[in-house]
């Protein structure tokens, strides 16, 4: 059935409930790639930096060798940088060629503005009790922060990493003392990107209380029409006012996909928390 075909199914009260799409499947192929990359990027980068401690040594021994990691490792970075550069392609085609409106500012633009600010004063209101519960638009303030937090973070360990991999090239234009820099910022970058996206983005995503135990959106690329009032009450509105919801409606994502979709999810996470404990026991030992 096409992504844009609506199929009601029915809510807990008994009311047919509709979906709508969120992501399309270039979008969640995207993130897909991202992840698996990035979750391959830590397991192999770490053992490298923690190399004394008693898991990298046995998992050096299961693959092979600290050669072998490292080679994992070029493999994981050539298919993220692949996807990275396929993502800012994208971005420029939608913008310049396209000339699609709103892309570097408006309400369902990735770019911060002074909403954003105001949402961040008007939750911290919120949790305290203070006040009501701001709406947010596509894009709330923290999924913009982690939107430009992996970017930044791209581009950091990204450079680093193939001028440690390239050196001699690199070594035409930058000092002796910047190669050696680069090893440090190359892995302090790390260690703050695996920090920040298996706690931070692993609780603003998925362990809120409105998506806990697991937000699916991003496997399935649809949500109901009752989440997308509750969590993007702008973006409903404004589509709503321009008649345009018709036309994101999508299907009721099958069984078998959801099911998919948590396995995925919970070993994701799983890996990813187990790679959390596994730096901080050895970074602070
Ligand atoms: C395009 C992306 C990347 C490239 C080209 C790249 C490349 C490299 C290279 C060549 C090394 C050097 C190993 C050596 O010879 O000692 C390295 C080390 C390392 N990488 Fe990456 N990497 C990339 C992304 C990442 C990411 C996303 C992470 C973390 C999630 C990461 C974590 C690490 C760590 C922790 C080390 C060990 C640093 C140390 O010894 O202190 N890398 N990387």
């Amino acid at each position: 059935m096409p992504e844009s075909q609506t199929t009601d199914t029915v809510s807990n009260s008994g009311v047919p409930e509709k979906f709508y799409v969120r992501f399309t499947r270039e979008q969640r192929y995207m993130h897909a790639v991202l992840f698996t990359s990035f979750l391959g990027l830590a397991a192999t980068g770490l053992p490298m930096r923690f190399s004394e401690s008693f898991w990298a040594r046995r998992f050096a021994t299961a693959v092979g060798g600290f050669g072998s990691i490292l080679f994992l490792h070029k493999f994981f970075a050539v298919v993220l940088t692949i996807a990275f550069l396929i993502h800012v392609k994208d971005i420029f085609q939608r913008a310049f060629i396209r000339r699609e409106k709103g892309i570097f500012w408006g309400p369902t633009s990735m770019v911060a503005n002074w909403k954003d600010v105001k949402d961040i004063f008007g939750h911290m209101r919120w949790f305290l009790g203070l006040g009501p519960k701001p709406k947010f638009d596509r894009y709330a303030y923290w999924e913009k922060f982690d939107y430009w937090a992996v970017f930044w973070g791209m581009i950091v360990i990204g450079f680093s990493g193939y001028a440690m991999w390239f050196a001699p090239f690199f070594a035409h234009f930058l000092p002796g003392w910047a190669l050696n820099a680069v090893l440090v910022i190359h892995s302090e970058e790390a260690l703050l990107a695996v920090l920040f996206i298996f706690s931070i983005h692993f609780v603003n995503t998925h362990l809120r209380p409105d998506s806990f135990p697991m937000d699916m959106v991003i496997f399935t690329g649809v949500e109901s029409e009752e989440e997308f009032k509750e969590k993007r009450a702008l973006e409903y509105e404004r589509n709503a006012k321009l008649g345009k919801l018709e036309g994101r409606t999508g299907i009721v994502p099958p069984v078998w996909l959801l099911n998919f979709s948590k396995v995925v999810g919970f070993t994701a996470i799983f890996i990813g928390l187990l790679l959390l404990v596994l730096t901080l026991t050895a970074y602070f030992s």
